[in-house]
C-alpha cells in the first residue's frame, strides 16, 4: 500500500496505472485497471470499511482520501475535535487491501493564504450546488457545507479520475447532490451508493459516534425504530407526509436527552419537499445528543419488490429466479430476452453487427418491453418498438449472432438503462452476475445463489445426457467451470460481483424447489425488516 501526500506524488503514481492501462486497453481481462475511490473525512468505522470492500470488489486499484474539509465545516462547528486516527486508518486499509492512501494536509490542496483560520472565509473557486437541494435538511443549518463538500470532492474526482466513488446513503443528501452534480458537469464517474451500517441495536455508525457515551448511544437507537415505525406504517398504506414525521416525532419526543432538529419528507432524487410520497420518498431526521449531532434516514419506495439474483454459472439462477417469479406473481426480467431483441432488431436494418456506435445510436430509438405470458408459468413476451417478437427472437440466426451484440459496452448500458426502468414499478426478479450491486442496487432481496465446482460439473455432465449430446469426463468440466468462474468475475463489463447485503445460498445439497422455497421465505421476512 502507497501513502502519499502531496497531489504532485499522488499523480505520478496514477499516471503509472494509466499508461499501463492504455497500453493494454481492453485486451486485458482483468476490469482494465478501473480504479475505485472512497473519500473519506478519516477515523474509519465499519461504515467507510464497507464501502473499501466494495471498491475492492470493484476495481483493480482502490484509492481511499483521508481528508478532513475545512470548507465543510461552519465557525461554530467540531473541525478542531473532528477525530483523526491516520496511523489506526492505515492499518485497517492494509487489511482490506486498498492500493494507496491520499491524506494531503490542507494547504496541499487549498493555498494556505487563500484559506484563513475561519475557513467560511475563503477566496477559493467553490462548486455550488443546486439552491433548491441545499436549502432543505442539513443544508438549513449547517450553510455553506454542501458548498464545501461538492468543492472538495470535485477536486478529488478531478484528482484521482477514479472510473467509480463510493459514499455512504447515511449522507442521502450528499449523495444526491454529489450525483446530480457529477450528472450536471458530466463527470466520467459512477457514484456508488452504499447502504448504511449499523450497530447491532441499530444506531447508524458515524465517526461522531464515538462522542457518545453507552447510555447516549442507547438512547439514541430510538432514531433507528422510530424509522422503522415509519417503514410499518408506509407498508400499511400511510404515504402522507403529516402522519409519517407525526408517528417519528411523537417517538423522538419520549427520549428524554434527544433533541430533534428536522424530520423531513423529501424526494430521494431532488431533495423536493414532499405532500405525499407518489414513486419514493427519503425520510430523514437530524437530532442532537448531548452536543453531538446525528443523522439517519430511511427510503420508502412505493413499489412491489425487486429480488436480484446473481452468481456462477450453473449455479441454477435462471431456472430459480423464473419459479420465484411465478410463485410470487412476479415478473420474470429475462435479460438474455433483451439481448435477443437487440440482435433480432440490427438484423433487421441495415446496421453492421459490429458497427458498435451505430448499433447504440439504434437502441437510442428502440424500445424493448417484457410483459408476463398469457398463460401461468409459460416465458414472457417481448416487444420491439410495440410489435412482439417473442418468437421471433428464438431464430438460428439470432442465437448466432447474440454474443456478438451481447459483448458490446454500450448495448449493455442501454438496456441497464431499460432494465432499471422496470425497477421503478419493481414486481420483478432478475438474475445476472451484478444485478445487487449494479443494476438494482436498492433490490429489497438479494441473492448471491452458488454451488461448488464439482456439484456444477455434476449438473452439468446431467444436462448433456438429458439432452443426448456427448457425455464430458467431469475433471474436464471441473477444468471448464472453474476457468469460467475466474473469466467472469474478472472480465471488464459486468464482472461477478456478490452484494455486501447478498444472502449467499450453497445449492449444493439442495433441489431447485428446495433453493425457490428459501428465496420465497427470505422475500417475506425481509419485508418486515430494518428501514433499508
Ligand atoms: O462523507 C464524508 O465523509 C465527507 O463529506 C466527504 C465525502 C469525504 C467529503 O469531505
Amino acid at each position: 500500500m502507497r501513502l502519499f501526500t502531496t497531489t504532485a506524488g499522488l499523480r505520478r503514481y496514477l499516471e503509472g496505472i494509466r499508461r499501463v492501462r492504455n497500453s493494454e486497453g481492453r485486451a486485458i481481462a482483468s476490469s482494465s485497471g478501473s480504479v475505485g475511490l472512497v473519500p473519506t473525512m478519516g477515523s474509519l468505522h465499519s461504515g467507510h470499511l464497507s464501502l473499501i470492500r466494495r471498491a475492492r470488489q470493484e476495481n483493480d486499484q482502490v484509492v481511499v482520501s483521508i481528508f478532513v474539509n475545512p470548507l465543510q465545516f461552519g465557525p461554530q462547528e467540531d473541525l478542531q475535535q473532528y477525530p483523526q486516527a491516520l496511523e489506526n486508518d492505515s492499518q485497517r486499509c492494509q487489511q482490506l487491501g486498498v492500493d494507496v492512501i491520499f491524506a494531503p494536509s490542507a494547504s496541499e490542496l487549498y493555498d494556505a493564504s487563500h484559506v484563513p483560520e475561519d475557513s467560511s472565509q475563503t477566496f477559493v473557486t467553490r462548486v455550488i450546488p443546486p439552491p433548491e437541494m441545499v436549502q432543505v435538511l442539513c443544508g438549513k443549518t449547517r450553510i455553506g457545507h454542501f458548498e464545501g463538500v461538492a468543492t472538495i470532492v470535485t477536486k478529488l474526482l478531478s484528482l484521482v479520475q477514479p472510473d467509480r466513488a463510493y459514499f455512504g446513503q447515511k449522507d442521502a443528501q450528499q449523495l444526491a447532490i454529489l450525483k446530480r452534480l457529477t450528472a450536471d458537469l458530466n463527470l466520467p464517474v459512477h457514484l456508488v451508493g452504499c447502504p448504511t451500517v449499523r450497530d447491532s441495536g441499530g444506531l447508524a455508525l458515524s465517526s461522531r459516534n464515538q462522542y457518545l457515551n453507552l447510555d447516549q448511544q442507547r438512547q439514541a437507537r430510538a432514531i433507528f425504530v422510530s424509522l422503522k415505525q415509519a417503514k410499518t406504517l408506509f407498508q400499511a398504506g400511510q404515504v402522507d407526509r403529516a402522519s409519517l414525521l407525526k408517528a417519528v416525532k411523537s417517538h423522538l419526543e419520549t427520549v428524554p436527552h434527544l433533541r430533534i432538529e428536522y424530520v423531513e419528507l423529501v424526494h430521494p432524487d431532488t431533495m423536493t419537499p414532499l405532500e405525499q410520497i407518489e414513486d419514493a420518498g427519503l425520510l430523514a431526521i437530524a437530532a442532537h445528543m448531548g452536543s453531538t449531532r446525528l443523522i439517519d434516514n430511511v427510503v420508502l419506495r412505493n413499489r412491489q419488490a425487486i429480488i436480484a439474483i446473481d452468481g456462477p454459472a450453473g449455479a441454477g439462477k435462471s431456472t430459480v429466479a423464473r419459479q420465484v417469479a411465478q410463485q410470487l406473481d412476479l415478473l420474470y426480467l429475462d435479460t438474455g430476452a433483451m439481448y435477443r431483441a437487440v440482435t433480432w432488431k440490427v438484423l433487421h436494418s441495415d446496421v453492421a453487427l459490429n458497427d458498435e456506435p451505430a448499433i447504440a445510436e439504434l437502441l437510442s430509438q428502440c424500445n424493448i418491453e417484457l410483459t408476463a405470458g398469457t398463460e401461468v408459468g409459460s416465458p414472457c413476451q417481448v416487444w420491439v418498438n410495440g410489435e412482439e417478437v417473442s418468437q421471433a427472437i428464438r431464430s438460428a440466426e439470432v442465437t448466432a449472432n447474440v454474443s456478438t451484440i451481447a459483448a458490446q459496452p454500450s448495448v449493455r448500458e442501454a438496456l441497464v438503462k431499460q432494465q432499471r426502468s422496470y425497477g421503478k414499478k419493481g414486481g420483478v426478479v432478475m438474475d445476472g452476475r451484478d444485478i445487487g450491486t449494479h443494476v438494482f442496487p436498492h433490490a429489497e432481496l438479494k441473492i448471491f445463489l452458488t454451488a461448488s465446482v464439482q456439484e456444477r460439473a455434476k449438473r452439468r455432465q446431467q444436462d448433456l445426457k438429458n439432452q443426448g449430446q456427448q457425455s464430458m469426463n467431469l475433471e474436464d468440466l471441473e477444468q471448464t467451470i472453474h476457468e469460467r468462474d475466474v473469466k467472469d468475475s474478472t472480465r471488464a463489463i459486468a464482472p461477478l460481483q456478490k452484494a455486501d447485503d447478498a444472502i449467499e445460498i450453497h445449492t449444493d445439497s439442495l433441489t431447485i424447489e428446495d433453493v425457490t422455497a428459501k428465496i420465497i421465505d427470505l422475500y417475506h421476512e425481509i419485508s418486515a425488516r430494518s428501514p433499508n
